[in-house]
Formats: C-alpha cells, sequence, structure tokens
C-alpha cells in the first residue's frame, strides 16, 4: 500500500461519514468556514486520553456549559473542577486541566498555542494530545497516533515487526499520509476507521474506505495484525 491516496479515500469516506460529536465542525460547516474551539478541542482530548467516546459526551456538555471559556475555567475553584470530574477517573488528569487552563489563561493571554511543540509545554499535554490539538484546531499538518491508528497502519502495511518496536515505522507511514489540507479532518477519519471499521476483533473490511489499498486484506489476514510481541 502507498501512503498518499490514503488521505484522500478517508477524507471522502468522513465526509459522508464522520460522527457527530459535539466538540466537532462537521465536513459541510468546515467547508463554509467554520473552525472548532480550541477550547472545545482542547477539553475533549484530554477527557478521551483514558475514557470512551461515549462516556466522555455527557461530562464535555457539562464541563463546557459550565465553564464556556479557558478563562472561565482557570478562575473556576479547584474543588468544583474536581466534583465536575468525578466518575470520569484518573484524577490527575483533572489536576493538570485546571493546570493548564490557568497557564494558558495567565501566561498565554487565554490562547493556546498553536503548534503541537508550543500545546505539549502545557500541563497533561503528551505527544498524542498535542499532535491532535494542533491538527484539530489549528490545521497543522502533523501525525497524530494513537493506538487505533496503529492498528490500522499495521493492517494497511501488513508490518511484520510486533508493537511497540514498529511504532517509529507506523509514525513515518501516519507522517507520510497526513495530508496539508484538513490534517485534523483526515486525524479523526483515522480515528472514526479505528473506533467504528477496522476493530480490534472482526473488522469490517466490507465496507472499510481503504480496502483496495489494504495489504493484510489483500492476503485475508486482517486478524493477524497488528502483530505483537509475546507477553
Ligand atoms: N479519540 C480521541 N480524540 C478523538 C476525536 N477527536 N474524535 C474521536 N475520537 C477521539
Amino acid at each position: 500500500a502507498s501512503d498518499a491516496p490514503a488521505a484522500a479515500l478517508l477524507l471522502g469516506w468522513y465526509d459522508r461519514h464522520a460522527r457527530a460529536l459535539p466538540w466537532r465542525v462537521s465536513p459541510a460547516a468546515f467547508r463554509r468556514g467554520a473552525r472548532p474551539d480550541p477550547y472545545r478541542v482542547w477539553l475533549s482530548e484530554v477527557m478521551l486520553q483514558q475514557t470512551t467516546v461515549a462516556a466522555v459526551k455527557s461530562y464535555f456538555e457539562r464541563f463546557t456549559s459550565r465553564w464556556p471559556s479557558v478563562e472561565a475555567l482557570a478562575q473556576a475553584p479547584a474543588d468544583e473542577v474536581m466534583a465536575a470530574w468525578a466518575g470520569l477517573g484518573y484524577y490527575a488528569r483533572a489536576r493538570n486541566l485546571h493546570a493548564c487552563a490557568k497557564a494558558v489563561a495567565a501566561e498565554h493571554g487565554g490562547r493556546f498555542p498553536r503548534t503541537a511543540e508550543g500545546l505539549k509545554r502545557l500541563p497533561g499535554i503528551g505527544d498524542y494530545t498535542g499532535a491532535a490539538i494542533a491538527a484539530i484546531a489549528f490545521g497543522e499538518r502533523v501525525a497524530v497516533v494513537d493506538g487505533n491508528v496503529e492498528r490500522v497502519v499495521s493492517r494497511l502495511h501488513a508490518i511484520e515487526i510486533p508493537l511497540p518496536k514498529s511504532r517509529p515505522a507506523i509514525r513515518a507511514h501516519v507522517d507520510a499520509m497526513t495530508p496539508a489540507s484538513r490534517p485534523g479532518d483526515f486525524a479523526q477519519a483515522m480515528m472514526d476507521l479505528g473506533a467504528t471499521i477496522c476493530t480490534p476483533r472482526r473488522p469490517a473490511c466490507a465496507i472499510c474506505p481503504v480496502r483496495p489499498l489494504c495489504t493484510a486484506q489483500a492476503k485475508n489476514e486482517q486478524d493477524r495484525f497488528p502483530v505483537k510481541l509475546p507477553k
């Protein structure tokens, strides 16, 4: 499989099948010039770090109703933020969330840094989250790689090197695939593909937009990938 045509197929599929999620701007609205709110993108990505989309939705709505901007969240009392987070788990995330809001408000004039590099200097923002926010909120052409994306790429290229050793090769493929136009939609198309079609078990290859490019599927070996080191 080569890398460039995959982006066009994935974006075309995303135009038709993107999940409507409260922090997203639909592809149609994006085409009309709408852009996602960086505060909402950041909040959703932090909430999604160890929690499913289904569980995050109601928390996201409650946080954004109560604290509609990063300044509002920065000014909230810590105990109220912790109480609103209760149930999402991994409470260090909530403490980092509040610290990050305060840093953006106090040190960045209420505006998030626009690059993955700048974002990663903030509390609670690592490689994945920094890249996701930069691509989705600011259109930076940067590779966004999570576990779902690792699985998709391992299958597309039938990568025989086991995870985690294959990570640098996977990252290089994602970097080569990521388009300069709509890198955020591309990243979210990869996430949606991994969540709904290229699933860990019994992937739905019959309806996959990149099936024509998938080396594992061509050999009917999609279930063998990603190869993992024996535990
Ligand atoms: N998981 C993490 N970030 C996501 C996003 N922006 N859309 C869907 N699933 C995600």
